[in-house]
């Protein structure tokens, strides 16, 4: 049987979510936004490139949530992009309604899908969709860490000259200023990172990584990434769907690991047909517990001023 992923909003990035996963034939998609038309005319022009690319995958744009009914996998995109100037947290209200009723809605039709959450502030959303979903925990995950991680291999490959592919790299923590780009388990074909560059060299691609989304922001002027955020989410997608087993930094709700309580937070976690079917944790010198826990404090204040 085709398996089906809902896309919920047709921005930017849903709509390079839906285009990814429907290039790929990974799923029939069905794409939606409260925005009348804009789902319906973005999915007629995906599904008419079917013939080009050589995908039979179905594509509907709609304005009905009863259209999602029986999802495997809903990507949550929906919510306002950040702007210029505007820190992730900033969305934080105004995203919070959003995605509390869009969870309502989609689970009330999908009741056995997994969510994955994209929309800001990434980690404190995460926590927004697992409590309106009432969902077990590994049935709610959260991209950002495939993205932080491939922004900081991207920079260590173009440093390096070598090819992206042989540049491995994660990056823990939530996404926002206080993530925490793991330097000693990132490597080049094999060879730590530390034995092919200066610690002042790894000190600016690690700065650049952590204001990779603003540095990006900076020159949109009126919205934020959404080519390698949605390329992250059908990562996801697509890990799920095949029950690939792969271990991806995620956002997971974490009840005691790496030494934090219920919070959701960006670590390697292995993907396959439950959602996240087991956290992995790596060993951290001191320095990089405490920058872990610094980052779940940040993640911790949006979560108590929502209070979910
Ligand atoms: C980014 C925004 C979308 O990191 O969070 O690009």
């Amino acid at each position: 049987m085709r398996k089906k992923v809902t896309v919920v909003g047709a921005g930017n990035v849903g709509a390079s979510v839906a285009l990814r996963i429907a290039d790929r034939e990974l799923a029939d998609v069905v794409t939606t936004d409260i925005l009348e038309g804009i789902p319906q005319g973005k999915g007629l022009d995906i599904l008419q490139a079917g013939p080009i690319v050589g995908s039979d995958a179905h594509i509907i744009g709609t304005n009905d949530y009863k259209d999602t009914a029986n999802s495997d996998v809903v990507v949550v995109t929906a919510g306002f992009p950040r702007q210029p100037g505007m820190s992730r947290d900033d969305l934080l209200m105004k995203n919070y309604e959003v995605v509390k009723a869009t969870t309502e809605k989609i689970v009330q039709y999908s009741p056995n899908c997994i969510l994955i959450l994209v929309t800001n502030p990434l980690d404190a959303m995460c926590q927004v969709a697992l409590r309106a979903s009432g969902f077990a925990k590994h049935r709610v995950i959260g991209m950002a860490g495939i993205l932080d991680s491939a922004r900081f291999r991207t920079f260590i490959a173009q440093e390096l000259n070598v090819s992206v592919e042989n540049v491995s790299a994660f990056v823990l923590g939530g996404h926002g200023d206080t993530m925490v780009p793991l330097v000693r388990y990132s490597h080049v074909a094999g060879i730590p990172l530390t034995e092919l560059m200066d610690a002042a060299t790894i000190a600016r691609i690690v700065q650049r990584t952590r204001d990779g989304g603003a540095e990006i922001v900076k020159y949109l002027k009126t919205g934020s990434a959404y080519y390698a955020p949605s390329a992250a989410a059908v990562e996801m997608v697509e890990a799920i769907l095949k029950d690939k087993k792969k271990i991806l930094p995620c956002a997971a709700y974490l009840e005691g690991e790496y030494g934090i309580q219920g919070l959701f937070v960006g670590v390697p976690a292995k993907l396959g047909a439950r959602g996240i079917e087991q956290i992995i944790e790596v060993k951290l010198t001191p320095e990089e517990q405490a920058a872990l826990q610094k980052s779940a404090s940040a993640v911790r204040e949006l979560v108590e001023v929502i209070k979910v």
